[in-house]
């Protein structure tokens, strides 16, 4: 019985050497451009951090704006955002931090926005409005009450995080 041996012709050895070096050197250029592309994707962001903006002892049973800054990285765009919340202490003394993005169409409202409800919050936009503890008056544009702000106190100090639906708070 003979043994065949297995021949490779110079053109398939060609054919190999060069398809395998080619290949190489392809991954060695478009790893780094990969990384580049899809790395700050996979960055956290600092969205969800807490943020100190108010000693507690400053805070009364009147809502208060509070506007604070986060750096937000937004995959390849880092930018300083202004973040706003109407914060103020309930009857037992606890934190109410509300959001003031109003939840018909997005405009802001204001903590007695309008003179006709002084002790309500108001959207300008459309005549929306909530009560003090965020809830939407019916009858009115929004179709649910303000969102909260999470919080925490460390130390005598407010400090708000993310925003929660009222759901979910
Ligand atoms: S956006 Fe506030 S009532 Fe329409």
């Amino acid at each position: 019985m003979s043994e065949k041996r297995q021949q490779v012709s110079r053109r398939q050895f060609l054919n190999y050497t060069l398809t395998g070096v080619g290949g190489f050197m392809a991954a060695g250029m478009l790893a780094p451009m990969v990384r580049f592309a899809i790395d700050p994707a996979l960055q956290a962001s600092t969205a969800g951090e807490f943020k100190a903006v108010e000693e507690v002892d400053n805070i009364t049973e009147e809502p208060t704006r509070i506007d604070w800054e986060i750096e937000q990285v937004d995959a390849w765009y880092e930018s300083t955002v202004t973040k706003t919340a109407w914060v103020y202490k309930d009857e037992n003394g606890d934190i109410v931090a509300l959001s003031p993005i109003c939840k018909h169409l997005g405009c802001m409202v204001t903590w007695a926005g309008s003179d006709e409800y002084p002790d309500q919050f108001y959207c300008p936009c459309h005549d929306g409005r909530y009560y003090k503890d965020g809830e939407n008056v019916p009858n009115t544009p929004p179709a649910e009450g303000l969102d909260f702000y999470e919080y925490k106190i460390e130390d005598g100090t407010l400090l708000l995080g993310p925003t929660k639906p009222r759901g979910e708070a």
